[in-house]
């Protein structure tokens, strides 16, 4: 096995090989591809900056997780030229260039798995392997950011956006700099990824609506709480009508699979017209974690994973893939609506809404002191345009602010 990259996943896949009898006696590491070779003294295999010298010691399985673009899209390309088998767990790679890789994949017959690059802790595309009717999803919705779902959990038990922010750093569950998972970047990475795998979309991260989570606060939580359910960071991609897909924090209800999956926890629920809701939940990151699915990744690295090519179309080949428009379906709202200085007439609020056909299922106000000025109302379902067309007019009439989540549901009765 040749690894590209020696950091966190890196050093945890080579630790697991030579720390494991089992793992010893099934994988020798030919080499590791690093930046700075020089701090790399004691390391029992060669560690080199050179891609080409790596290649040329002839591996069976290629490993990527240098993260980034370049140079592993250009290394990948390479071994898949050369016909090495890759394993990477680098969701950027896939998610900018997944079309150009999984095609050179398919056109040298060499095997490109990627279990480790979403949810790296739970082996969940495995399980739809050579299982084309199990494959058939029409819709997922997935929690892919672990620091985000870890920040919305702290928050709903009450702590404030920010100590839950300073607590998931201090635990190592968010960079300094945490920005690319509050803006919904690296789970709209990830979302491309699955949207491909099980829909056949060829999706550019830049093409996935995104809102980020840090407008949320504790009153939000509480009343989401109070309308029997909470707002979870979720991802979700439809491909049986038109294609579909964003990322943002949602309102989904006690019932739905994903309630349960907390902290610093990933899930994702697979649905179809043929069978109830699949789940899968557990770590989405983490070396160990990821190391362990990279392993098993490599010890079935001469099988190809067929990517799946939407409802319905078993054995599509790459040509099916398409770049498509993304389009929003009409969903329900949770809509915060606040007041610099005054309570909000919720009747008065309805009126208006209903002006623009926008209907109001269950509104609700606060029960403390710490938002006396704020309402929550959960809409029926309709188009966002019409939903920003009337909070624009609602604004505009009560001079309040307004601040909306999507409302998600199982679609299975
Ligand atoms: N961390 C996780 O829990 C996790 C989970 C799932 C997936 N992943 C994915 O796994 C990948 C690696 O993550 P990581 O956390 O292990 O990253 P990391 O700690 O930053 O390690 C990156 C490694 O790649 C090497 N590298 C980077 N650019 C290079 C270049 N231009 N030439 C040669 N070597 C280069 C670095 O070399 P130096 O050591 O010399 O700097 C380092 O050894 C990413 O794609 C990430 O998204 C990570």
């Amino acid at each position: 096995v040749a690894l590209l990259g020696l950091g966190r996943v890196g050093s945890a896949v080579a630790r697991l090989t030579l720390g494991d009898a089992w793992c010893r006696a099934a994988f020798t590491i030919t080499g590791a591809l690093v930046r700075n070779t020089a701090a790399r003294a004691g390391v029992p295999f060669p560690v080199v900056s050179d891609a080409r010298a790596l290649l040329d010691s002839e591996p069976e399985v290629v490993v990527e997780v240098l993260g980034g673009i370049e140079p592993a899209r250009s290394i990948v390309l390479a071994a898949l030229e050369r016909g090495i088998p890759v394993i990477t767990a680098n969701k950027s790679l896939l998610a900018r260039c997944g079309d150009e890789l999984f095609d050179l994949s398919e056109r040298t017959g060499t095997p490109l798995r990627h279990e480790a690059a979403v949810i790296a802790g739970v082996p969940f595309l495995c399980a739809f392997s050579g299982r084309p009717f199990a494959s058939r999803v029409s819709h997922l919705s997935a929690i892919l950011n672990g620091t985000s779902n870890f920040i919305l959990t702290q928050v709903a038990s009450g702590t404030g956006f920010d100590a839950a922010l300073d607590l998931a750093r201090r635990l190592g569950y968010a960079e300094p700099d945490a920005s690319l998972d509050l803006d919904g970047t690296d789970a709209a990475e990830k979302l491309t990824i699955l949207a491909r795998h099980f829909g056949g979309l060829s999706l550019q991260p830049g093409q996935i609506a995104r809102d980020g989570i840090a407008r949320l606060t504790r009153e939000d939580l509480r009343c989401a709480g109070a309308f029997g359910g909470t707002i979870k960071p979720l991802a979700c991609a439809a491909w049986a009508d038109a294609p579909a897909a964003w990322v943002g924090p949602a309102f989904i209800r006690g019932d739905h699979p994903l309630f349960p999956v907390r902290g610093i926890a990933n899930g994702i629920c697979l649905e179809s017209r043929l069978t109830p809701p699949l789940v899968f939940s557990g770590p989405g990151a983490g070396p160990e974690a990821t190391a362990a699915t990279i392993l098993d990744d490599v010890l079935n690295a001469h099988r190809t994973e067929p990517v799946v090519r939407g409802t319905g179309a078993i054995g599509q080949t790459a040509e099916g893939l398409g770049r498509v428009t993304v389009s929003e379906p009409p969903t329900g709202w949770f809509v915060r609506v606040s007041h610099p200085a005054d309570r909000l007439d919720p009747l008065g609020v309805a009126d208006l809404l209903s002006t623009f056909d926008v209907w109001i299922q269950r509104t609700s106000t606060p029960s403390d002191t710490a938002a006396p000025n704020a309402l929550w109302l959960l809409t029926h379902p309709c188009e966002r345009a019409r939903l920003d067309a009337a909070l624009h007019a609602l604004r505009a009439a009560a001079r309040c602010d307004t601040c909306t989540v999507r409302v998600v549901e199982t679609t299975h009765e």
